[in-house]
């Protein structure tokens, strides 16, 4: 039974307007993740938004793994919490209220999927009479049970809608299940909740009041996990068709059985690939902070949790593809994305395993010393040298028992962030806390793509700390939320925009200096050079390097296209950064570029750009663009509508950047280096525009400046020239060393040859090397006068006299210390008028030493 199908057939019979899945990240400042089916209607229930239609149904990907619903913890230690899950809902918008969302309920559980009604058990909020009066025509009243708020009020934050609810429970009976905390409402697996129903009434606000909701209505959520669990008679949700092929392959993997009793790692394995996978998929990357950071987190946890298993090094890539074979055909965007996701959980699981094996041995190390309490300050080691994030030190340490000194590791937390506040930029944890929430729904419309200058309104000010403020005075800094603005904020590797605020027709009254996205909101951090108000009409300025942005944007696209020509379809872009004066591409690719392949690519490039191919930029339908062949990137949001940029046959992505006219406009385009990232990883740093011309001129004037340095029109007869007269020289010097050689004063002291004497001209180590050379036994000590100083080195082969001693022993005389191995010794004296002695003494002491 395909239970995803039928659950929307069945409320389309009943009128719901079916919805597909949006997506994880929501539009909704409040919440780090989509957690429950009834997100992308929010605005619906609060009366923000009329419907389109006032029932709806959908089976929604959400993820419980930070904020108010985190079920991180929990994962792989019970038979039903996950990371990622799939919620099918049905939604009543002021329509119908608890007496149909009942009775639908009742009918699809027991009628559609045939559940037998002995195992059912409903809950009712303990203020619910009405609730209870309704389950009363489908359930006996001992089959009915009351809770408070803990367990039958529901709410989807902080803030936002809210109400009390009334749930489904299945029982699994008592042959398995009978430990203490087996009952209904308890902790155990025996009851399994399976469907909530909410009775949307209230709006929570941020002073915690409850609010009531314009009109009534219904929000329900069932867990697709667990009710496929039920339907294949399985006890646990990773029992079933959806885990089990992923189970599987990491037992075939770590050549391990898997076992439900000791198979935690397993489980927090297999649902964290399923989180990973979806995340990636939809365009959240791994990242130091907010969202990203998250998806971080999951997938470390799960590479330590493989790294228990035996696994030692990335597995997790490889068990995307069985995701996407579960889930692939219903969220085909998997299948599309498949490739390029594998490549990104590679490279971060190579990236941690790096430091696991280091990271474990300092945590195992602690442990020793470990009484009751673990460090805060080994956990922020662990957290800041070797990538552990918070979390997976404090499951390591719950899992034996151990609490974690958090203050202490906090202390260290906010002293790092004080010093990292100064370099700070933009979104992220501590956009977060900010005053974003209150200009949400301001119109803040860019309008940057036609023009580069706009008469706007300051509509808000957010001060450096992102709390509301009405103005900034002379030299303070701040963001502020222009009602038009022609900044383009930081995106896509593109950088944000920086120019001027004016008053109209006037003086300048503040810098800008960066642009970012908080949310949805385009906000540009400035520099008052007078008084800035909120309200204030002003002239908003971008500043002329973004022509040169979009010509390295317009050709990052065109180098991209090249690549895949001439390296093969397995390119695809890891990360880039568009700037005024360059840009850079990661790509996949597992080796060094030739030289040929780079001119290759720099040809291709410059050819496409001297066809001056027009841009062509649209937006539409996300299936339209894939028809006509847009790249699907990682980085754009997946939803409904795309914006397209295409460059002829040359090239066709997906974008939200600003883009040149024509690519003649680029100029032209050089690569200025090729190097690897990580492993599989390669970079292009490159520029084009004024950038390219700089940089030949650069190249020209370099060439200019070599050739007057070698007074020489004919650079390179210049060079080989010089390169002979070189070699000829360095041939010169060493005959002359040999011939100095014959001249040295040597002596016959009991069999042996000992050389004692200063030279003048030559290396001094290469003369004792081919001394050494030419014979069996040799004790020899040369000095060299240079300047003020003086050289000593002492060579010695197939005798008991140490070179060491032999130098430690004279260079006092000239002023000097030093010595070294037993075969070769050198040092360097201040006090050259005692060579002689130091040569008479240096013989003594050979004497002495052979006698
Ligand atoms: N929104 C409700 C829940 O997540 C249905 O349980």
């Amino acid at each position: 039974m395909d239970i995803r199908s039928e659950f929307l057939k069945y409320f389309e019979s009943k009128n719901h307007k079916i919805y597909p899945s949006s997506p994880l990240v929501p539009e909704d400042p409040t919440l780090l993740f989509t957690n429950a089916g009834m997100v992308p209607f929010k605005k619906i229930f609060t009366g923000e938004l009329p419907p389109e239609s006032s029932r709806a149904t959908s089976c929604q990907t959400c993820i419980r793994a930070g904020g108010k619903h985190n079920d991180l913890e929990n994962v792989g230690y019970t038979a039903r919490h996950h990371t990622f899950f799939e919620m099918l809902g049905n939604f009543s918008f002021g329509d119908y209220f608890k007496e149909e969302a009942i009775e639908y309920a009742w009918e699809f559980v027991t009628k559609v999927l045939e559940l037998p009604i002995d195992r059912l058990w409903v809950t009712v909020h303990e203020s619910d009479n009405k609730a209870e009066k309704i389950w009363q025509k489908f359930v006996s009243k001992d089959r009915i049970k009351r809770f408070g708020d803990k367990d039958n009020f529901w709410q989807m934050g902080d803030t936002g809608p809210c109400g009390p609810c009334s749930e489904i429970f299945y029982d699994q009976g008592v042959v398995r299940f009978n430990g203490p905390e087996d009952y209904l409402g308890g902790d155990g697996d025996r009851f399994l909740e399976i469907w909530n129903l909410v009775f949307m009434q209230y709006e929570r606000n941020e002073a915690g009041e409850l609010l009531p909701l314009p009109k009534p209505s219904i929000d329900t959520g069932m867990g697709l996990e667990r009710i496929t669990a039920i339907k294949e008679g399985v006890f646990s949700n990773y029992d079933s068709s959806l885990f089990m092929p992923i189970i599987e392959e990491i037992s075939n993997l770590a050549k391990k059985e898997y076992i439900y009793k000791e198979g935690a790692s397993f489980r927090v394995i297999a649902d964290h690939i399923r989180a990973v996978t979806f995340l990636l998929s939809q365009g959240v990357m791994f990242d130091k902070e907010g969202r990203g950071y998250v998806l971080r987190r999951i997938l470390r946890r799960a590479v330590r949790h493989g790294y228990l298993l035996g696994l030692k090094e990335p597995f997790m890539y490889k068990l995307s593809d069985v995701v996407a074979e579960i889930m692939g055909k219903h969220y085909t965007y998997l299948n599309e994305k498949l490739s390029t996701v594998k490549e990104q959980i590679r490279a971060e699981e190579e990236r941690f395993y790096q430091t696991i094996e280091a990271g474990m041995r300092l945590f195992e190390e602690e442990l020793s010393k470990t009484q009751e309490v673990f460090s805060g300050e080994v956990a922020f080691k662990l957290y800041d040298t070797y990538g552990f994030p918070l979390d997976l030190t404090e499951d390591m340490l719950r899992e034996i028992g151990l609490r974690l000194d958090k203050e202490g590791f906090e202390r260290l937390m906010k002293e790092q962030r004080e010093r990292a506040k100064a370099a700070w930029k933009g979104s992220g944890d501590m956009a977060l806390s900010g005053d974003f929430k209150d200009l949400l729904g301001l119109k803040n419309e860019f309008v940057g793509y036609e023009k580069l200058k706009a008469k706007t309104i300051i509509l808000a000010i957010l001060n450096e700390d992102f709390k509301r403020s009405e103005k900034l005075k002379k030299g303070e800094k701040g963001w502020i939320l222009l009602e038009e603005t022609p900044f383009y904020a930081q995106s896509g590797g593109q950088v944000g925009d920086i120019g001027e605020i004016r008053v109209y027709e006037g003086e300048n009254i503040a810098k800008v200096l960066d642009t970012q996205k908080f949310f949805d909101l385009n906000m540009s951090l400035v520099e008052a050079q007078d008084e800035v108000k909120v309200n204030e009409a002003v002239e908003a300025v971008v500043d002329k390097s973004r022509r040169e942005i979009a010509k390295h944007h317009s050709v990052t696209h065109l180098l991209h296209s090249a690549l895949r020509q001439i390296l093969g379809e397995h390119v695809t872009q890891q990360g880039s950064l568009v700037e005024a004066n360059r840009l850079r591409f990661d790509f996949s690719h597992s080796k060094a570029l030739s030289t040929e392949e780079i001119k290759k690519i720099e040809n291709y490039v410059n050819e496409v750009i001297a066809q001056g191919i027009e841009a062509n930029i649209e937006e539409m339908s996300i299936e339209k663009a894939k028809e006509k062949g847009a790249m699907a990137l990682f980085g754009e949001k997946y939803g409904d509508i795309v914006r397209v940029v295409e460059f002829g046959d040359a090239s066709i992505e997906l974008c939200g950047g600003t883009h040149v006219k024509n690519t003649a406009e680029i100029g032209s385009f050089f690569i200025t280096k090729e190097s690897g990232v990580s492993s599989g990883v390669r970079r292009i740093e490159a520029v084009c525009g004024m950038s390219a011309v700089a940089l030949a001129k650069k190249w020209r004037e370099t060439l200019e400046e070599a050739k007057a340095e070698l007074k020489a029109k004919d650079l390179l007869l210049a060079i080989k020239k010089q390169k002979d007269e070189i070699k000829r020289l360095k041939e010169e010097l060493k005959n002359a060393a040999k011939v100095s050689q014959k001249e040295l004063k040597s002596y016959e002291i009991g069999g042996v040859n000992v050389i004692v004497d200063e030279v003048e001209a030559g290396d001094i180590k290469n003369i004792i090397d081919d001394i050494k050379n030419a014979n069996e036994k040799v004790a020899v000590m040369l000095f060299q006068k240079k300047g003020d100083k003086v050289l000593i080195a002492a060579g010695v082969k197939g005798v008991s006299l140490k070179a060491g001693d032999w130098v430690k022993k004279i260079a006092p005389i000239v002023g000097g210390g030093g010595g070294g191995r037993p075969d070769f010794a050198q040092a360097g004296g201040k006090d050259p008028s005692k060579t002689k002695e130091a040569k008479r003494e240096a013989l003594e002491f050979v004497k002495k030493s052979l006698n």
